[in-house]
């Protein structure tokens, strides 16, 4: 199938059948027709699986004069139409941070209205995940949010458990430090009980042991609003993604951004340290 913006998707439904591919974006063999060839010079992938960091929703409410709860409620739209897109171009996997271990820090009446947002979010998208095929998933210190939220979470996992089309993951009460230190604990917890012994402690020993011990290392990293900075957001697993920074404020990033994210991305020639 052919995307308007000329990416080539080697399935002919979402998601169809790239689980069996592992190990980054999928190249897909040079376009069939020759004005299809003219407009491609080479072949183009499609990162299989994309992170953002959204960035700037409280940026994009102060320049209307809104509360910063609007900013947020937009940016809510933006994952909608983002998901959307993820669906149609065929990305396997989207991990969103939605909400960091050190956004408690904000003033209460923020951070309460965060919650109710994602919990609103969370039950009302059921239908329109269900009709894209969109599993949800999320990582973070799940136990420790709102009560409310969790039920919702785990009803909203379960009744999308079997869709195959784009996992979408959210990250909440998420940070990368904590996610590593969660790892070691259970580390030391095995070996302490004699299940796991000090050699076989190694990179895919701790990967496993990751909230995001299931999914593939993100190929891509998209943070809009112009910061340079990772802020805490999935350290370990970031190692050889490639990074996109736009200036763009969350609430105002659409389809057309995510394909000209992945248009960057086609340009970059990832080497994983070799020549
Ligand atoms: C950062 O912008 C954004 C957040 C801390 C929250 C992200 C949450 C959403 C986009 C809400 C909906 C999420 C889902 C998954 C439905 P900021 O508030 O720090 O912006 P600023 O830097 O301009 O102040």
């Amino acid at each position: 199938m052919f995307c308007d913006f000329g990416l080539q998707i080697l399935d002919s439904e979402p998601g169809e059948g790239l689980a069996k591919q592992r190990g980054g974006a999928r190249f897909a063999p040079p376009p069939a027709s020759e004005s299809q060839l003219a407009k491609e010079e080479r072949p183009v992938s499609v990162p299989r699986h994309i992170a953002i960091i959204m960035d700037g929703n409280g940026r994009w409410a102060r320049e209307r004069n809104l509360p910063r709860i609007k900013g947020h409620e937009r940016g809510a739209e933006s994952v909608r139409a983002v998901t959307e897109a993820c669906v149609e171009l065929g990305v396997e996997y989207l991990t969103v941070y939605a909400f960091s271990t050190e956004n408690w820090k904000r003033p209460k009446a923020e951070v309460a209205a965060l919650w109710m947002l994602l919990e609103h979010f969370i039950a009302q998208e059921i239908p329109t995940l269900m009709k894209n095929g969109v599993r949800l998933e999320a990582i973070g210190r799940l136990r420790e949010l709102p009560e409310s939220c969790q039920s919702a979470l785990d009803n909203a996992i379960a009744l999308t458990a079997g869709n195959k089309a784009t996992t979408l993951i959210l990250a909440l009460n998420y940070s990368g430090r904590t996610e590593i230190i969660d790892a070691v604990r259970t580390l030391c917890r095995e070996a302490l009980a004699g299940a796991i012994t000090e050699a076989a402690i190694d990179q895919d020993a701790l990967s496993q042991r990751l909230y995001t011990a299931a999914f593939p290392d993100p190929d891509l990293l998209i943070r809009t609003s112009g910061e340079m900075r990772l802020s805490n957001f999935l350290l370990w697993q970031l190692s050889y993604t490639e990074i996109y920074v736009t200036q763009k404020l969350w609430p105002d990033f659409g389809k057309d951004d995510l394909r000209t994210a992945i248009s960057e991305f086609n340009k970059r020639q990832r080497r994983y340290g070799g020549l």
